[in-house]
């Protein structure tokens, strides 16, 4: 005997995507981990939609507890879970893969669920009732009509620079009397409660051109996007004086939460997080 102790070698997880080297999850995954004393590590995997399904076998098989998966993959990564959450399911992507305790693999989606935390919790918005704008009809529209539609919302417009593809999103929905779907130019011009810019827009610089009067006093502008200062979204909805205009950082952290809590079965508290990284915004 030497006396020495080995200390258990950390779970690993990580985060699948192409290109992962801007993501903040391994910071907040560290931060989470060290305040709720979780040992584990959480790396960046950089895959090439090609390698996916050969590189996500690999990676269970060395050991990888959990992933995360971000773009382009999510829709792809569907294919490997054994089994989806409901939520999963309706959004036809997955953020989030559990290893599970019989070698098999549980997909889930956890951004609507960060989306909504971040709303309610953090910026104490009231979505009962409310009248929300979803622009952009791809993977990040997709994941967050049902959550809010879970909300109560009243009605939820969604409305795409491509017209037939925002209807084609909301014919998947069966819950035809709260979803509209149209093209830009034919949003009803009256001031919604809630605007969700869930376009890639913002990441190219452009602000989509909107009808006049979709933002009153009471409205709450949410860019998807986050990255440090204004999107054009978010210049555009300040410039019209919404109520509340945030970014994405919110449900980028939530939504970590969440998975977090899937994996190793304890809720972190995000506060400190969000507070960590306001400085960034
Ligand atoms: P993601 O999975 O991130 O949502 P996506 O499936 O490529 O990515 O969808 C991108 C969304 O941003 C789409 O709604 C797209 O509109 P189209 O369906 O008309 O392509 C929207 N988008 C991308 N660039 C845009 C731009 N410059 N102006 C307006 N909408 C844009």
């Amino acid at each position: 005997m030497t006396g020495e102790t080995y200390a258990a070698a950390p779970d690993p997880y990580g985060l699948i995507g192409h290109p992962v080297d801007h993501s903040w999850s391994p910071f907040i995954h560290g931060m989470f981990a060290q305040q709720t004393g979780q040992n584990m590590v959480y790396r960046l995997y950089d895959i090439e939609p090609a390698s996916l399904e050969k590189q996500v076998v690999e990676l269970f098989a060395s050991g990888v507890r959990g992933l995360n998966v971000t773009v382009p993959h999510k829709e792809a990564a569907v294919a490997f879970a054994r089994e989806l959450t409901p939520r999963a399911g309706r959004a036809g992507a997955v953020n989030t893969l559990i290893l599970r305790d019989d070698g098999t693999l549980l997909g889930d989606n956890t951004d609507g669920a960060g989306l909504v935390n971040d709303l309610r919790q953090n910026q104490q918005v009231v979505l009962r009732d409310a009248r929300v704008l979803v622009l952009g009809a791809g993977g990040a529209a997709r994941g967050v009509i049902a959550p809010l539609l879970d909300q109560l919302v009243r009605e939820i417009t969604v409305a795409n620079r491509t017209g037939a593809r925002a209807q084609a999103l909301c014919a998947e929905f069966h819950d035809k009397a709260r979803l509209t779907a149209c093209g830009f130019d034919a949003i009803p011009g009256r001031a919604y409660d809630l605007i969700i810019n869930a376009t890639a827009a913002s990441l190219h610089g452009v602000m989509p051109v909107l009808p006049n009067g979709l933002i009153s006093t009471y409205s709450v502008c949410y860019d998807m996007a986050y990255g440090r200062g204004m999107t054009p979204f978010t210049e555009w909805a300040t410039l019209q004086r919404a109520r509340l205009v945030c970014k994405g950082w919110g449900m980028l952290i939530e939504q970590a939460a969440v998975a977090f809590q899937l994996w190793r079965g304890v809720r972190p508290d995000t506060w400190p997080v969000l507070r960590a990284l306001a400085q960034y915004q």
